[in-house]
């Protein structure tokens, strides 16, 4: 692939992970007193042991530094035994069968969508797919009712916008857009408790294991939990895929002649350029990675994206190959926490590839114009993607 200069700010990140792979692969960062990881076994490793990796901040961090994100009292951030029976419990609601039975919406949304841009030859991927497809079916599966839909998409752009862009002004709106997401879900469990319906709210208030079933905070981060995990990410899955078919001459036509490649497609994107770039882990006792010695209590950066370019575990790793196999790539996790919203990503993301290929004819085009990179530490994706076919 040729370097694209309106393109380096977003590669650059890639750079590095290369340099650092080579050079540094287990690197302490006095600045932000923690290691960052890179290799694909390293990661992996950390990922596997959950017993010397916490995903728990608080038991690490003093309450003074922690951030008021309920997603730090959520699953993601719990480690065994209490995060295996709140998995247990909201994967009891949170079935792939559920998932399965969303499939005709999840097309008809995306249908909806491409109605609007199909004839005009042109759309902003972002904006016109991307961005509204995983939200409009989250909604849906959280039961929130079509009246309420724009304030749900407000709420929940304005979260994600405030956990991403990290200015004052994003903050704020985040942490007012908190307020009113945990308002309307208490809401929404008293209705749902006086009339159940048949959706994710109404399974998640019955869900129980061992006799127990989760309280209403547990609950509220779980909802949030699933806006915010489940969101941006898969958006960005569907947009980075886009970028990966532009990249590469030829992949969209040979994606057309053989659908059963949409698929494979979406796993080397996945890959390729991870949605998720990096977790983070503490050590919870004294460990070693070769010659570096890891103290207990110490926070780590697990680079995810730079994993998933290891030449050591893919061979030509920085080439986008579709008919990769195998593809043991890291881009929904390893381990209890591997994500559990990835049978919807890769539903919403193949009905989303799939749709376009059958309504937006002829050759795509990316203009070539400057690509903005989201600025976020752990997330990889662009703010806006023009498209254009022939009409
Ligand atoms: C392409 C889209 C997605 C990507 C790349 C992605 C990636 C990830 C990754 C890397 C993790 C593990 C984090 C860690 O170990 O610290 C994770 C966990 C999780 N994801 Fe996803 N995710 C995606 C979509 C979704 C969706 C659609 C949902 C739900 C609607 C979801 C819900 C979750 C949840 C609940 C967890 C926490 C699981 C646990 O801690 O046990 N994700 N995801």
């Amino acid at each position: 692939m040729q370097k694209n200069p309106n393109r380096e700010q977003l590669y650059a990140s890639y750079d590095w992970y290369r340099q650092m792979r080579e050079t540094q692969p287990v690197f302490f960062d006095p600045n932000m007193q923690a290691w960052h990881i890179f290799r694909y076994d390293d990661v992996a490793r950390v990922l596997n042991d959950h017993a010397t990796f916490s995903s728990e901040q608080n038991r690490f961090v003093p309450a003074e530094y922690r951030d008021s994100n309920p997603i730090n009292s959520s699953i993601l951030r719990m480690d065994p035994p209490r995060h295996r029976q709140l998995r247990n419990l909201v994967s009891q609601a949170f079935t792939p069968r559920m998932v399965a039975q969303m499939e005709s919406r999840i097309k008809e949304i995306t249908s909806g969508l491409l109605d609007q841009v199909q004839a005009l030859g042109e759309m902003d991927v972002m904006r016109d797919l991307a961005a509204p497809l995983p939200v409009t079916v989250i909604a849906e599966l959280l039961g929130v009712p079509t009246e309420r839909r724009e304030d749900f998409k407000q709420w929940s752009d304005a979260f994600i916008s405030g956990d991403g862009e990290a200015t004052e002004e994003a903050m704020q709106a985040g942490k007012q857009a908190v307020d009113n997401l945990v308002g309307y879900f208490t809401q929404i469990f008293e209705e749902r408790r006086a009339h159940p319906q048949n959706d994710l709210v109404s399974a998640l208030l019955t869900a129980e294991v061992d006799g127990e079933r989760l309280s209403n905070e547990e609950l509220i981060g779980f909802c949030v939990l699933l806006l915010v995990a489940g969101n941006e990410t898969t958006t960005n899955l569907i947009g980075n895929t886009i970028l990966c078919l532009d990249e590469n001459p030829g992949a969209v036509e040979r994606l057309r002649a053989n659908r059963d490649l949409v698929p494979n497609a979406l796993e080397e994107a996945l890959r390729y350029y991870s949605p998720v770039k990096l977790t983070v882990r503490w050590a919870v006792t004294e460990t070693t990675f070769g010659d570096h010695r890891i103290e207990a209590g110490q926070l780590l950066f697990v680079w995810i994206a730079s994993a998933d370019r290891d030449e050591a575990q893919f061979p030509n790793a920085d080439q986008f190959t579709i008919e990769r196999e195998p593809n043991r790539h890291l881009g929904f996790g390893r381990g209890v926490h591997f994500c559990l919203g990835a049978p919807l990503a890769r539903l919403e993301a193949k009905i989303a590839l799939n749709a376009m290929l059958d309504r937006l004819p002829g050759s795509w085009q990316v203009p070539d114009v400057p690509l903005s990179p989201i600025k976020n530490m752990s997330t990889f994706g662009v703010k806006q993607l023009p498209l254009t076919w022939e009409k």
